[in-house]
């Protein structure tokens, strides 16, 4: 849908998220029709740089075919860079710089988004209270982390709804914006022969994996004081979990969907000390490239003890989902990058007629190689009774092309349509930190894992004393 008469204000315009990740997506947004063409983009930062300059620091034509200049000339001209320093700059600054746009602001549509570290939140929200009067629509988009812990999440949430109603709040998780993911529901909630067997009486585990080849790069600053279970898994796995698990919605809505989202969550059996395991990366070489401990990266403290690995066995207890493990596992520095959602089935036997059955299992590959894999048995050519596993295997690409939007190009869009959808709802993030808390307040000390590996051999274990094991991409 295409959006005209708007304003978008991108706070931290300097950053690594706004050049990788947001501009790149509303340039595709542009050349595909859905943003409009007289949306000013307003790039606010602390430096010094005319517009010219910033959009050469940009690249973007990193991001678009080679025979379509004029695209990046129409987003050339929607594009402009202002200083504005978060410190100093006061809501008269901001408010004089916006009006420069004169007929958009008047119309009053403005989307801000604070591509900002989350110390900042309260600061940018206060700045932000007296422009979110008047007409037209007014939304606030932040960026995770939302908090670090139950407390200092509520602080936060406490300023921003002083400043803003719950409907102008979007707090990003990016994972909701990937399309493997919106297909959970889809595979659940549209398909008759998925949604009768999703229940503790057909399904044996799930497996939850979020694998990153990357190390911490230069992110340390922040990482260290996050660690993977507070960067990956209190958000992206946790709503990975949610979608997975939660109970048909009663409509629809954005509203009933994110109900049942956050019911899940609310579910949560208290984890245990033996449900969790912690890893740290350790130097070695992985193909010919050498790779150095965590703790020797630049801005990493020696004696850090910063989880750059997590896993976990958590139960919902439901009806549906009583003593059903989910385990889920992230971690950086791992052997292979990939996401996924595994479902395994429980084995049903007909005593004799079938040999070697395997358990049927529903894989959603979330990246790379979007797609939905069915395994079943089949009867191996040429024998009695001995069967084979095979895939059912649906690509998202080959069968709706290469050009699927990027996770921050769908977060976008429904900002500007405001839809809540693929946001964070304050009562799901309320009781993730929750269980956050929980965890983190039995957690082990780190073990170490060697890089391009699967992580440590605790969490092997983890599976193991239960009878099973991580199953790996095939
Ligand atoms: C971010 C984390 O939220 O997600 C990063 O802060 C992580 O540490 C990234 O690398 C992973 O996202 P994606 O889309 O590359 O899987």
């Amino acid at each position: 849908m295409k959006q005209d008469k708007q304003l978008i204000v991108i706070f931290g315009a300097t950053g690594d998220l706004a050049k990788r990740k947001l501009l790149p997506a509303l340039l595709r947004l542009l050349r595909r029709g859905e943003l409009g063409a007289a949306t000013p983009i307003v790039c606010l930062g602390r430096k010094d740089l005319a517009t010219a300059q910033y959009f050469e620091w940009l690249q973007m034509e990193r991001f678009l075919p080679d025979d379509e200049p004029e695209v990046l000339q129409r987003f050339a001209r929607l594009l402009h860079y202002r200083r504005f320093d978060l410190e100093s700059g006061t809501d008269q600054c901001l408010r004089e710089i916006l009006a420069s746009f004169a007929d958009v602001f008047a119309a009053g549509n403005m989307l801000f988004y604070l591509a900002l570290p989350t110390d900042t939140f309260t600061a940018v929200a206060r700045l932000l209270k007296p422009l979110l009067q008047g007409p037209g629509w007014k939304r606030v988009v932040f960026e995770k982390p939302f908090g670090s812990d139950l407390p200092s999440a509520e602080r936060l949430n406490a300023v921003i709804s002083s400043a803003m109603n719950e409907e102008q709040i979007f707090r990003v998780d990016h994972y909701l914006g990937k399309e493997l993911v919106q297909n959970i529901l889809f595979l659940r909630f549209a398909n008759e022969i998925f949604c009768c067997s999703w229940n503790r009486d057909a399904i044996d585990n799930v497996q939850i994996t979020v694998s990153e080849t990357l190390g911490v790069e230069e992110r340390a600053g922040y990482y260290d004081g996050s660690g993977a279970i507070r960067d990956m898994l209190q958000n992206h796995l946790l709503q990975l979990l949610s979608f997975t698990a939660m109970e048909p919605p009663g409509s629809g809505s954005s509203d009933a969907i994110r109900d049942e989202a956050a019911r899940v969550l609310e579910k949560l059996r208290r984890p245990m000390a033996e449900d969790v395991v912690v890893g740290q990366y350790g130097g070695g070489a992985v193909g010919d490239q050498v790779i150095r401990p965590y703790v020797q990266e630049d801005g990493v403290p020696a004696d850090s003890s910063t989880e750059t690995y997590v896993a976990v066995r958590a139960f919902v207890d439901t009806p549906r989902w009583q003593d059903v493990p989910f385990y889920l596992r992230t971690g950086k520095r791992l052997d292979r990058r990939y996401a996924e959602i595994r479902i395994i089935f429980k084995q049903h036997r007909c005593d004799g007629m079938v040999r070697n059955d395997k358990p049927n299992m529903i894989v959603i590959r979330i990246q790379p190689d979007e797609g939905i894999a069915l395994a079943f048995n089949v009867r191996r050519p040429g024998s009695e009774n001995e069967s084979e596993s095979v895939l059912m295997d649906f690509c998202h690409h080959c069968h709706f092309g290469p050009n699927t939007p990027e996770a921050y190009e769908a977060i976008m869009a429904s900002v500007m349509r405001g839809d809540p959808l693929l946001f964070t709802r304050w009562d799901w993030l309320q009781a993730s930190w929750r269980y956050i808390d929980q965890l983190r307040a039995v957690m082990p000390t780190v073990a170490v894992y060697q890089p391009g590996t699967s992580g440590p051999a605790e969490a092997d274990e983890l599976l193991r004393i239960d009878g099973r094991s991580w199953l790996q991409p095939m």
